[in-house]
């Protein structure tokens, strides 16, 4: 019955799970099952096209409707399995989920004319979703179509001046509809809305906790490895961290972790990797020092995708002939994320985003290892909480993301060694500046660029000739647009002064201030 879920899982059959988002084509079902979870009730997306039987399998406790942008009329409106309404499952329907349900259960939705997007006002009745709630609320909400008449049954529980019914309850047939979207943070009550739901009508415990996650992969590693050896590739990034020292606690020192050191790391970033995993955790690491290598690979090449081929190809290699020398290792830990998992197996309705880049660190597909996974179910804060409680330092744990192929994508130009170390203490001292400003988690990243030109400057008495720096900081929720940061004026005089000051070779510093699209985040 497993193949007929969206995305297949790392166990045999299916298991148990307290809600189930129905994805029906929106783009905010992820951040629902987000919000689930963070109510610490656990929670699976499915595609719209699920059978009720395979639904009624994992023997959930609640179902959850998602938006989406279609009209139930269309003529490809995402549809459900009538069978759904049949499980005796309380169902909560979101905007597009609750127009469905209307629609199949006896209702009516029109398009009236009468659109809303955004705030808007809600008056609310007594009702099971609205406990503890003011009466008159700020919602969000983003719709053209409206139900006109609830779903038999169904009493009427909010509604805003353009929309009676924004609202209804049936509590006997377990329908719960709601016309705004309780998921965004422009809903001021969503997150109550949500617990109500949860904790009130579907009455699922509020038990999923990082502590949970870990005791629970635990168990899985242990009984998917038994006592064979594990091989783990870290990154310094926090996946492939959290991934590691959650093998690590299962199994012990059956894990041996492999760090390539490919010379294109931030400052004293290797050597933090090392104290942490080695003199930290005790993890069996071996340290591949392999920086000379990859700079040699690198010699006379300037343009970026061949930068990124080249460290990406000599990173297999040197992860194969340190595996080789380990011995026969059967099994390799790998830090696929749950919205990895939805991405690839996102042909159904699920959003399909085409991610844009490879991981160098990256393996080859024909590679002869059994795959241990302990972060596919997890989104990437998800990972971090159990990052703060398995004891990885803050530092770690908060680290922006950094691409693989590191600092040689950040070199405009071909990548040598001097410049390798101007750019490095360049970006250190902008990390500790916009950390000292305490503005280092707020931001998605922020690092330093070094175009390999040079321009004229003057120092003491002397004309100077030396490559600019460029500042890049950038706010964004995943990757896929983002904003320049608008960082203040005083945070931007010290780092620009305390890098031409500080270091030789870099006479002007520069900032960027363009978003993305139409730019990317990184230069090259
Ligand atoms: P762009 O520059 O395309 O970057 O806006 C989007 C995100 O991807 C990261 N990035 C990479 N990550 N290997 C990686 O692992 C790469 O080659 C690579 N290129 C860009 C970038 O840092 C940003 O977070």
């Amino acid at each position: 019955m497993a193949e007929v879920l969206p995305f297949e899982r790392p166990e045999a059959g299916p298991e148990d799970c307290p809600v189930l988002v129905v994805d029906l084509g929106g783009q905010y079902s992820q951040l629902i099952a987000r919000r689930v979870r963070e109510c610490r009730v656990y929670s699976e997306l499915v595609s719209h096209r699920t059978p009720a039987q395979a639904i009624r399998a994992r023997n959930p406790r609640a179902l959850v409707l998602s938006g989406g942008p279609a009209s139930v009329y269309a003529d490809d409106a995402p549809e459900v399995d009538p069978g759904l309404w049949e499980l005796g499952v309380p169902a909560l329907g979101i905007c597009y989920g609750m127009q469905l349900m209307a629609r199949d259960l006896g209702g009516q939705v029109e398009r009236t004319g009468a659109s809303e997007f955004g705030r808007t006002e809600l008056r609310v009745e007594t009702g099971a979703l609205f406990e503890q709630t003011p009466d008159e609320q700020i919602v969000w909400m983003s719709h053209r179509d409206s139900v006109t008449s609830a779903p038999e049954g169904a009493r009427v529980t909010g509604s805003s001046p353009s929309t009676p019914i924004a609202a209804f309850e049936a509590p006997e047939r377990g329908l719960y509809g709601v016309q705004f979207h309780p998921e965004v943070v422009h809903t001021p009550h969503g997150n109550e809305v949500l617990k109500n739901f949860l904790y009130g009508v579907a009455g699922a415990p509020p038990t999923w906790t990082a502590a949970a996650v870990i005791e629970e992969q635990v168990e899985r590693i242990r009984a998917q490895v038994g006592s064979a050896r594990v091989l783990c590739a870290l990154s310094g990034g926090v996946d492939s961290a959290v991934a590691a020292l959650l093998v690590h606690k299962a199994i012990g020192d059956q894990l041996t972790c492999v760090f390539v050191d490919h010379g294109l790391l931030r400052k004293e970033e290797a050597a933090q990797v090392i104290g942490t995993f080695e003199g930290h955790f005790q993890v069996p690491l071996v340290h591949v020092d392999a920086a000379d290598r990859f700079l040699s690979r690198l010699e006379g090449v300037d343009d970026p995708e061949e930068k990124r081929k080249r460290v990406g190809e000599e990173f297999i290699r040197v992860f194969e002939e340190e595996s080789e020398r380990l011995g026969r290792i059967p099994y390799l830990v790998q830090g696929t994320l749950y919205s990895d998992v939805i991405e690839s197996g996102g042909t159904d309705g699920v959003a399909a985003k085409i991610k844009s880049h490879h991981n160098v660190g990256g393996l080859p597909q024909d590679i002869d290892f059994e795959l241990v996974e302990p972060l596919r179910l997890l989104f990437k804060d998800e990972v971090r909480r159990v990052g703060e409680e398995l004891g990885l330092p803050e530092r770690m744990v908060w680290r922006q993301p950094f691409p693989g192929p590191g600092l040689a994508i950040r070199i405009i130009g071909e990548v040598t060694r001097e410049r390798l170390e101007i750019l490095r203490e360049a970006d250190s001292i902008l990390q500790e500046e916009v950390r000292r400003a305490g503005l280092y988690r707020e931001l998605w990243q922020s690092f330093a660029v070094l175009p390999a030109i040079r321009s004229v400057g003057v120092q003491g008495d002397e004309r100077t000739y030396a490559y600019p720096i460029v500042i890049r900081a950038v706010t964004s929720e995943d990757a896929m647009t983002a904003d320049w940061a608008r960082l203040p004026y005083d945070l931007l005089e010290t780092i620009s002064s305390r890098i031409i000051n500080e270091i030789p070779g870099v006479n002007r510093v520069t900032l960027d201030i363009s978003s993305k699209p139409p730019s990317t985040i990184e230069w090259e």
